[in-house]
């Protein structure tokens, strides 16, 4: 792949993932760069760890639109202007809008907290997600990487990894052992895409 990959990364939260994955484009582990966050939430401390590696943030909100089509025209030209080549979510709690699907097909990814296709879909994220783990008496769960589709949860699988559910887990202490792979996971999957190694089509 000519050139470093421009990455825009989603992130409503902590942004712990986007800083596994600023941190993989510093170390030079990910051929690529973070040039810009999007965030629906203008508390979310992923916007300050973008600021701290200088990068650009927005704050982009439905809310501040009248229709889904032009809350996705305006994603569309900063994502133009930017000349972004890969989309990360990261923690993202919107749902993209369709006709950024569409124009970006193939090349918007997202982490999933769990082994989908289980685990997946409507109201199945953050600690919902680890909690129904638990109920379900898993003896596994782990960390998915997929391509976004128009289907929550659904898109092609590019990469997961196992974590054990130990007998004494918590919900909180699954959810703190699954991050810690998925902060390995997220940077590991880009840096293959961006090296030509795993090539989504
Ligand atoms: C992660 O568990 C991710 O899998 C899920 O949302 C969480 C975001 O955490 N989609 P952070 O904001 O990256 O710390």
């Amino acid at each position: 792949m000519a050139g470093k990959l421009r990455i825009a990364v989603f992130a409503s939260h902590g942004g712990s993932n986007l800083q596994a994955l600023i941190d993989g484009c510093v170390s030079g582990q990910i051929a690529g760069e973070i040039v810009l966050v999007i965030s629906n939430n203008r508390k979310a401390y992923a916007l300050e760890r973008a600021r701290i590696h200088q990068v650009e943030t927005l704050v982009i909100s439905d809310m501040e639109f009248d229709s889904e089509t032009a809350f996705a025209q305006e994603l569309l030209s900063q994502l133009a202007a930017h000349s972004i080549g890969l989309i990360c979510l990261a923690g993202y709690m919107k749902k993209m809008p369709i006709d950024v699907i569409r124009a970006y097909r193939n090349r918007i990814l997202n982490i999933h907290p769990a082994l989908l296709p289980k685990f997946g879909g409507k109201g199945m994220y953050g600690i919902h997600v680890h909690e129904a783990v638990l109920a379900a008496g898993e003896k596994e769960t782990g960390v998915t990487i997929h391509v976004v589709d128009e289907v929550y949860d659904n898109g092609r699988i590019l990469a997961q990894r196992r974590v054990q559910v130990n007998p004494d887990d918590t919900p909180e202490s699954l959810q703190q052992r699954v991050l810690e792979i998925e902060h390995q996971l997220y940077p590991e999957t880009v840096a293959k895409i961006a090296s030509g190694e795993l090539r989504l089509e």
